[in-house]
């Protein structure tokens, strides 16, 4: 008999891990900690550095007095808040389940709209399968821009400028009205899986830009748009997938000798590369590759920058959470030696931002605003490719729902955006 029950419970287990589904994440909490003197701040740092693997903090350590969200799994909890008693850190808890916000956000998610013509409304304008009060996942957005490329061949062409890793797409606009000798802009979104906001915005720009063109045609006529929306599409797609993790961050290629998977593309891109804020371990949330552009998606990127490095005078690589808008470099605490130009510039976006609604960011260096992180991007863009411009966007908000940041704030968070974009492509226009 009790063999028998045994067998029944066997069974159930095994039915129970081939059912495991998405990624669940019962009893984690997200805390909001504070560092107020050196000491804690580096116990912080060392956790950021070392322990990565238990503890996924949702923004890095920053300076002192400065609050830091990171998640912690249940089994951690206790000795995460004795820790940092011990400290004498201040903690808040912040999001006391955070399965519960994921199973809230999953509504937020768009039906997959699959169609092979696209769908023209009455008046013959195409109704597009985004409409940007949901996310969108990989498929739905790759729709998006061949429908829209198609309806505007004059304006807009898109092309698959390579493959990911699992073989996705890496999709790749360019927004102009022909001609040479213009300056251009280059924008990135996804690189970091988790933050869905970002590609919710790129893809708005990309509309507004293409679709709203004849209210402020300028931005188009003399600039070229170079335009990334989903740069790491695995890992945006495991964000999505029923059997993936909603909290993902990084690529999804297998790592030689190690069980983790992926790569944070964002300590990948070779520009002093690994020269601190990365992690050279595999299960590390920031793992750095093992090599500058060792990511076939960091490779890519790099690519297709390259490819129009010489016109191009901004970067934008667009991420969230925290509202900021940060310029290099993010390998060092120094500052790039055009810094006042580049802070002008930011300081007179993020004015006509705020303006909107209100939204407060933060302006100055990654390093001196977050955190030491080498091989970003941005680094690379200005260091490397020889881009003046070189911004990091931390989209909203500033924690209360983190990555999980409500549908009904993609068009207001995408509207404020679009006037600090204006600001800068006013500038580009003057340069
Ligand atoms: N939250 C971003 C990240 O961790 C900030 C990147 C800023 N740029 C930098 N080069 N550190 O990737
Ligand atoms: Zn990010």
């Amino acid at each position: 008999k009790d063999s028998s029950a045994m067998k029944l419970l066997l069974v159930l287990a095994l039915v129970a891990t081939a059912l495991a589904g998405q990624r669940r994440y019962d009893g984690y909490q997200v805390f909001e900690v504070n560092a107020k003197n050196k000491v804690a701040l580096e116990v912080l740092t060392k956790l950021y550095n070392e322990r990565s693997d238990v503890y996924d903090f949702w923004t890095e350590p920053r300076n002192i007095n400065r609050a830091v969200d990171i998640m912690v799994p249940p089994a951690f909890a206790s000795t995460f808040t004795s820790l940092m008693q011990a400290f004498d850190v201040d903690y808040k808890v912040k999001i006391a389940d955070v399965q519960s916000t994921i199973e809230e956000g999953r509504k937020d998610i768009a039906k997959p709209v699959i169609r092979k013509e696209p769908r023209l409304s009455r008046d013959g304008t195409p109704r597009y399968s985004l409409n940007w009060e949901t996310y969108s996942d990989l498929p739905a957005i790759e729709e998006f821009l061949t429908e829209l490329a198609a309806a505007y061949p004059n304006l807009m062409t898109h092309s698959v400028v390579g493959q990911s890793y699992e073989g996705n797409n890496m999709n790749f606009v360019k927004i102009s009205t022909g001609g040479t000798g213009k300056k251009a802009i280059f924008v990135d979104g996804g690189i970091h899986a988790r933050e869905w906001i970002s590609p919710a915005y790129v893809t708005w720009l990309i509309r507004e830009l293409v679709e709203n063109y004849a209210a402020h045609p300028q931005y188009v006529d003399n600039i070229d748009w170079y335009i990334m929306p989903v740069i790491n599409p695995d890992g945006y797609r495991h964000t999505f997938a029923v059997d993936g993790d909603r909290l993902w961050r990084k690529t999804r290629a297998p790592n030689a000798g190690s069980e983790c998977i992926g790569t944070d593309m964002n300590r990948n891109f070779g520009f002093h590369w690994d020269e601190g804020g990365s992690r050279d371990q595999p299960c590390g949330g920031t793992y750095n590759g093992g090599a500058a552009f060792s990511a076939i998606e960091s490779q890519i990127v790099r690519d297709a920058i390259l490819s129009v490095a010489s016109q191009s005078v901004v970067y934008l690589t667009v991420h969230s959470y925290g509202q900021y808008w940060l310029t290099p470099w993010g390998y060092t605490a120094e500052y790039p030696a055009d810094y006042t130009q580049l802070y002008d510039l930011a300081v007179r976006a993020v004015d006509k931002l705020t303006a909107v609604y209100g939204t407060q960011y933060t302006i100055g260096t990654s390093t001196n605003v977050l955190y030491i992180a080498s091989g970003g991007s941005d680094d690379w863009a200005k260091g490397g490719a020889g881009i003046p411009y070189s911004y990091t966007v931390e989209l909203r908000d500033t924690g209360t729902f983190g990555f999980e940041l409500p549908a009904t704030e993609i068009i207001p968070n995408n509207l404020e955006m679009w006037e600090a974009f204006k600001v800068v492509a006013e500038d580009v226009m003057a340069m």
